[in-house]
């Protein structure tokens, strides 16, 4: 199947990359013409490179279905690459803040990197909508610039650990992640609920994050581990690796593959072909979502960019509304103008449902239980049924 572009949201997307270099009021982040400033921190390169197209599409189609505008404003887009991990991230933030004088920033996939720039936002008073790394600490003590419209590490995984350990019923269930925050946490909030739904643990192992090309020694454990399923957060080009190599060294239809979504997201799935289907996930997403809010953002999306959207597109498309709201009810355009609108947002109407805030920043959002089906020739994340968060 063939999709035409949509003209209004690549003009947008380029007329404000075009912008980034336009020189203005840094107490105001506003450009001489006006514009408000606005970061965005992705990665474009490494592992997560392509969660970052995916991040950016999502923030230009709210832009371009609004006008170019964000409560009224202008925008001036600034892009910087978080790239790999914090040495690239933490340098990236620090130029948009202090170099661009952006009101805002919105971004960033790593929690390492999300960890590593918490001080910068808070310090300079600029506010950061991080629209993936879900490092639990970053919320937490609540900071008026800091908000998360993803998830948290712990919380998304908790919602599957009663599922798999009915599932497993007595048997035990091998893990699996990259050895970095990431991986350690969500590992960690999946393994809490789990033995709390009385489920065992037969072992687990941790991958060198970003330079891991053979999963086999760890595939290897699990086997020799006597567990009856694995259970595993890996995510772009590693969930890539990881779903193929699981299928060639033959565990795939023997030992049952469980996750966070992540590791069947966006265009990893496609990336992974058969070796995908059957896998089960738990996330606040999927594109397969039947409601009318869901039909029409798919729709949008890929007359845009010719493909389904992701969790990362919607988790930054909706970021752009938060910023949409802040900004129409703030009093002028600065960080700090932004950060005591943003208590002001309440719910937000989004295509995984309608959300809200909670004390820490982070999203009470639903959790849905997804499995990988070839759908017309298509492999999608079917939506069977939803979780307790
Ligand atoms: C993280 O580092 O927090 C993360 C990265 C990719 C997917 C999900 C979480």
């Amino acid at each position: 199947m063939r999709f035409r572009p949509l003209l209004a949201a690549a003009t947008v997307a380029t007329v404000l990359a075009g912008c980034s270099s336009a020189l203005g009021d840094s107490k105001t982040g506003t450009t001489t013409s006006g514009a408000v400033r606005i970061g965005l921190l992705i990665p474009q390169s490494g592992v997560y490179a392509a969660l970052g197209g995916d991040m950016k599409n999502g923030f230009n189609l709210y832009l371009s279905q609004h006008g170019g505008e964000l409560g009224g404003h202008k925008v001036s887009l600034d892009a910087a690459d978080e790239g790999a991990g914090p040495q690239t991230g933490v340098p990236a933030a620090a130029k948009l803040v202090q170099q661009d004088g952006v009101s805002a920033v919105v971004g960033v996939v790593n929690s390492a990197v999300a960890l590593g720039v918490r001080s910068t936002f808070i310090e300079a008073k600029v506010p950061l909508l991080v629209s993936n790394a879900g490092a639990d600490g970053l919320t937490s003590p609540a900071s008026p610039y800091i908000w998360r419209t993803s998830f948290d590490n712990g919380t998304v995984n908790a919602a599957m650990g009663a599922l798999v350990a009915k599932d497993a019923a007595g048997k035990s269930v091998y893990l699996l992640a990259p050895d970095y925050a990431a991986g350690r946490e969500q590992i960690g909030g999946f393994k809490k609920a789990f033995a709390a739904a009385g489920g065992k643990v037969a072992g687990e192992r941790y991958s060198p994050f970003g330079t891991t090309q053979d999963f086999q020694p760890y595939l290897s454990a699990a086997q020799q581990s006597g567990a009856s399923a694995v259970y595993a957060f890996y995510a772009g080009a590693e969930a890539v690796a990881f779903v193929k190599q699981y299928k060639a060294f033959g565990l795939s239809g023997r030992l049952p593959l469980y996750g966070p979504g992540f590791l069947t997201e966006g265009g990893v799935l496609q990336a992974e072909g058969d070796a995908a289907l059957g896998v089960q996930t738990g996330l606040q997403y999927s594109n397969q979502l039947a409601t009318a809010t869901n039909h029409a953002f798919v729709s949008a999306y890929v007359a845009a960019y010719g493909k389904a959207p992701s969790t990362y597109s919607v988790q930054t498309y909706d970021a752009a509304a938060v910023l949409d709201k802040a900004l129409a009810s703030a009093s002028g355009t600065s960080g700090a103008d932004i950060a005591a609108a943003l208590p002001g947002v309440g719910s937000i109407a989004s295509p995984r449902g309608a959300w809200h805030f909670d004390a820490d920043h982070d999203p009470v959002q639903a959790y849905y239980l997804r499995k990988v089906v070839d759908h017309g020739g298509t492999l999608v994340n079917a939506v069977v049924g939803t979780l307790a968060g």
